[in-house]
């Protein structure tokens, strides 16, 4: 299959198709017909807002969630705001068929409806970047800016954001570090379409620095400290968002995540095919195997996971497997990497070791040198010396990383995530085993699979 075709199977499974467009029009029409009954019943004065990739039209067909954002005049007090708006997401959340109260920097509420989720998010109501003061409320301008610039590329977004999860480079979460749908759209109203961006990832990657909104030339000053900030703190790309010059669009985007979207564009332009856009399971194998071809060691703490989202639970766990890394190597363990998650309510902690026992000089003390005894724990140590009419003698003694680890949480010498403090110290410590459940993590991390740049 040549290049062309390649991309038009692809669309074909991630354009939405008439009825589903139709489905999810109808949806926000009748949705934003519930907001506006419930607002005016309530009194306030807030408008609501459709923003997400389905405001944009640049969703994958069957990726459905909703953003529907409250918002408030810029002089409601944060505190009104937060109350206020939760109440009034709730209302609105009452005419559909459930929902949950979510937490981000103010907690929202996320409902269901016909079987797709909504999320009610207040923000405040921005005209400019000067009125920024939520993290939200930089997503109504995004919207706009998309709308007004994307000039009917939304299928080239698809492609693009496609690619991306195909590659496992999507998403601008923490524990991802990847591509956001913001950036993608950026990137493909920059340089024109899904194969033009992947030509250019060795250029970009060059030029480092992305100005869509011309601020460099309106708004030199602030976006000049935004290039030094983001340079400083080497970012891989310095995406200045069109819609605020304070803000790297790309701050979130590992060297890792832009890496694989470097080798994987120049290998999709050299041999492309449909497999890129659609995450293969890698094939399983035996992590035992693995752990023989490699001379290495598994080590794996186990303990109940924290009723925590991901978003707070991953870091925190990435956290504590660094410590692990940082004084296990200072103890005289090598440690070859690690890998963190949870399954079936049990968090765990991975770590990949050259040696599970090292040897410590022991001092022991003998009996005094003129007894029986004396003589022969002369005779049987190698090291022997006096100290007044004591003889003493060094051991060599083998420990084990369990006894070591064990050792180091217990004098709290682990740098460990703030909510596991407690929990890791009960922890079950396994050796060159793991559960069933894990078999599978534990191959796809000894043989580097779920990162493996040729996999
Ligand atoms: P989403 O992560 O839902 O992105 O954030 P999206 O554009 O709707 O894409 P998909 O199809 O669901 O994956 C919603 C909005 O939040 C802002 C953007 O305005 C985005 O449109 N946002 C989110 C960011 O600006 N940066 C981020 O890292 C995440
Ligand atoms: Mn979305």
């Amino acid at each position: 299959m040549n290049v062309h075709e390649v991309i038009g199977e692809v669309l074909q499974k991630i354009r939405p198709t008439e009825e589903e467009r139709a489905f999810i029009e109808g949806l926000m029409v009748e949705l934003r017909g519930l907001a506006e009954e419930t607002i005016e019943s309530s009194g306030l004065d807030v408008k609501p807002y459709f923003v997400g990739s389905l405001a944009k039209d640049t969703y994958l067909a069957g990726d459905h969630d909703i953003d529907l954002f409250l918002a408030f005049p810029l002089e409601t007090p944060l505190e009104e705001l937060r109350k206020e708006g939760l109440e009034l997401g709730k209302a609105i959340a009452k005419k559909l068929d459930s929902y949950d109260i979510a937490y981000a920097e103010h907690p929202y509420v996320r409902a269901r409806y016909k079987g797709v989720s909504v999320d009610l998010v207040p923000c405040y109501d921005v005209k400019s970047w000067k009125d920024v003061k939520t993290a939200v409320d930089r997503s109504i301008l995004h919207t706009e800016w998309v709308n007004e610039n994307i000039k009917g590329k939304n299928d080239e977004v698809r492609l693009l954001k496609r690619f991306l999860k195909g590659i496992n480079a999507y998403g601008s979460e923490i524990y991802v570090r990847g591509f956001s749908g913001y950036l993608a759209e950026i990137l493909v109203i920059k340089y024109g379409s899904f194969l033009d961006v992947l030509k250019n990832a060795d250029f970009m990657l060059r030029q480092k620095v992305i100005d869509p909104g011309n601020w460099l030339k309106h708004e030199y000053e602030t976006a000049m400290n935004t290039v030094r900030r983001e340079a400083e703190e080497d970012r891989p790309l310095i995406v200045i968002d069109p819609v605020d010059p304070r803000r790297n669009v790309a701050a979130n985007l590992s060297w890792e995540k832009y890496g694989r979207f470097y080798f994987k564009a120049q290998a999709f332009l050299e041999n492309p095919s449909t497999g890129f856009f659609f995450l293969e399971k890698p094939r399983e194998g035996d992590y035992l195997e693995e752990l023989r071809r490699k001379g290495a060691h598994l080590v794996t703490l186990i303990f109940g996971k924290p009723n925590l989202i991901d978003d707070l639970l991953l870091p925190q766990l990435e956290k504590s497997a660094r410590g692990f890394e940082k004084v296990l190597a200072r103890e005289g363990f090598g440690v070859l990497g690690w890998e963190v998650g949870h399954s079936e309510g049990k968090a765990f902690i991975m770590l990949e070791l050259d040696r599970i026992e090292r040897e410590r000089v022991r001092i022991k003390p003998g009996p005094e040198f003129f007894t029986e005894r004396g003589l022969d724990f002369y005779r049987k140590n190698e090291r022997v010396w006096l100290k007044g009419k004591r003889l003493y003698a060094e051991k060599v003694v083998k420990e084990s990383v369990t006894d070591v680890i064990t050792e180091l949480l217990e004098k709290n010498q682990v740098s460990l995530g703030k909510n596991l403090r407690e929990t890791i110290k009960g922890a079950d410590i396994l050796i060159d085993y793991v559960p069933k459940n894990l078999e599978v993590e534990a191959y796809l991390f000894l043989s580097r699979k779920k990162e493996g740049l040729k996999v």
